[in-house]
C-alpha cells in the first residue's frame, strides 16, 4: 500500500506568524517543502530566518497561522515530529569538554538509541564527515569547520527524515563551506529532505532546489534559484564599482533597467554584450565587469537593498 504520507509536504507552513511582545519578527508567510527536497529560507540579518525555523522544530509557540510537520500539528505532536527530525542550531552549542565520539553518543542517549546501535551510527557518521581521525579529540580543540561538521553528525544520529539547518556554513573558510556543500548534497541524494537558512547567496544558489527569499518577516518571493535570477534580473548584470562619470546619465537616457547604490550602478540587460561593449568603450574600462545575474540581483531589485548590509 502507498504511504499516504509521502504525498504531503514536510513542512507546511499557512499564514506562518511570529511576535515578540508588539514586535512581529514573521509576517503571515506560508510555504511548504517537499519530501526530499533542499529548500532554503534566504534572507538578510533579522529577516526572521531563525524565528521562523525555531517554530519549525518546536522551540518557540506560533503567535498565528498552521504549521504541520509530517502533516502533524507542531503543538500538539511534538514528540513523535522531534524524533524524526535533525536540527543544527546556529550556535555549535556542543558539550567542549566531550570527546567528539562522545557528543555523538551521548546524544543518541537523547532519543533512546540503545548504545551499540549509536556506537555504530557514530562510526558511519565519523566516517561520512571526515572526522574519524579526531573521534578521540575534546571539541573544544577543533577547528571552525570541523566543529560544524560534528553539529551536522550530531544531529543524524537519529537517523532524521527532515534535517533543520540554521546557517550552516557561517563563518566558515571558503573550503570548509564548500565541503559541507558536498556533504549535503550527498545526503540529500540519500533521501534526507533539508531545509536550511543561510544570508550566502551563493549557497542558496548552488544547493536549494526551491527557496523563499524573506525580508522583514514578509516573503519577497519563491521559486528555484535559476528561474528567480531569469524571471527578475535576467541572465546578465552590468556593474560599474565605483560608478564611473557619465555612465548614470547615459542609463537615464537610454532608460535601461538599473539599480543605482551610490558606490554601485547595476544595469540588468538580457544577453546584450554589444551594450557592454559601448559602456566600456565610451565611460570606463577598469571598473566595470559583465556578469551573470545573481540572486543578491534578486534581492536588491525587490529591496533596493543590499543583502549583506
Ligand atoms: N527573543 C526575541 N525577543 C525579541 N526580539 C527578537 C527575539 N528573537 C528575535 N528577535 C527579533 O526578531 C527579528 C528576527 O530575528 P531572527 O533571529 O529570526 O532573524 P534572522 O533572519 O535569523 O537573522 P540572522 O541572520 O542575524 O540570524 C530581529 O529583528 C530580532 O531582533
Ligand atoms: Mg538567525
Amino acid at each position: 500500500m502507498a504511504n499516504p504520507e509521502q504525498s504531503i509536504p514536510v513542512v507546511a507552513a499557512e499564514n506562518l506568524r511570529k511576535c515578540y511582545g508588539s514586535f512581529v519578527a514573521v509576517n503571515d508567510i506560508s510555504f511548504n517543502v517537499g519530501r526530499g527536497e533542499l529548500f532554503g529560507i534566504l534572507g538578510p540579518n533579522g529577516a526572521g530566518k531563525t524565528s521562523t525555523i525555531r517554530m519549525i522544530y518546536g522551540f518557540s509557540p506560533l503567535s498565528g497561522g498552521s504549521l504541520t510537520v509530517f502533516g502533524k500539528n507542531v503543538t500538539t505532536d511534538w514528540r513523535s515530529i522531534r524524533a524524526r527530525l535533525g536540527v543544527c542550531h546556529q550556535d555549535n552549542n556542543l558539550d567542549t569538554e566531550m570527546s567528539v565520539r562522545q557528543n555523538l553518543e551521548v546524544f543518541g542517549t537523547f532519543f533512546g538509541i540503545p548504545a551499540p546501535v549509536a556506537r555504530k551510527r557514530a562510526t558511519d557518521l565519523l566516517e561520512f564527515f571526515g572526522l574519524a581521525h579526531r573521534e578521540k579529540a575534546r571539541v573544544g580543540e577543533l577547528s571552525g569547520g570541523l566543529m560544524r561538521r560534528l553539529v551536522l553528525a550530531r544531529a543524524l544520529i537519529n537517523e532524521p527524515e527532515l534535517l533543520i539547518l540554521d546557517e550552516p556554513t557561517t563563518g566558515l573558510d571558503p573550503q570548509s563551506r564548500q565541503q559541507l556543500w558536498e556533504q549535503l548534497a550527498r545526503l540529500k541524494k540519500r533521501g534526507v529532505t533539508i531545509l536550511l537558512t543561510t544570508h550566502y547567496m551563493e549557497e542558496a544558489a548552488q544547493l536549494c532546489d526551491r527557496l523563499i527569499i524573506i525580508d522583514r518577516g514578509r516573503i519577497l518571493v519563491e521559486g528555484r534559484p535559476r528561474d528567480l535570477v531569469g524571471e527578475y534580473v535576467g541572465n546578465q548584470v552590468i556593474e560599474s564599482s565605483p560608478v564611473c562619470e557619465g555612465l548614470r546619465e547615459f542609463v537615464k537616457a537610454r532608460k535601461l533597467d538599473h539599480e543605482d547604490l551610490g558606490h554601485r550602478l547595476l544595469i540588468y540587460c538580457k544577453n546584450d554584450e554589444a551594450l557592454y561593449r559601448e559602456i566600456t568603450g565610451q565611460y570606463c574600462q577598469d571598473n566595470c565587469i559583465l556578469r551573470m545575474g545573481t540572486l543578491e540581483d534578486v534581492f536588491l531589485k525587490l529591496t533596493g537593498r543590499e543583502l549583506r548590509e
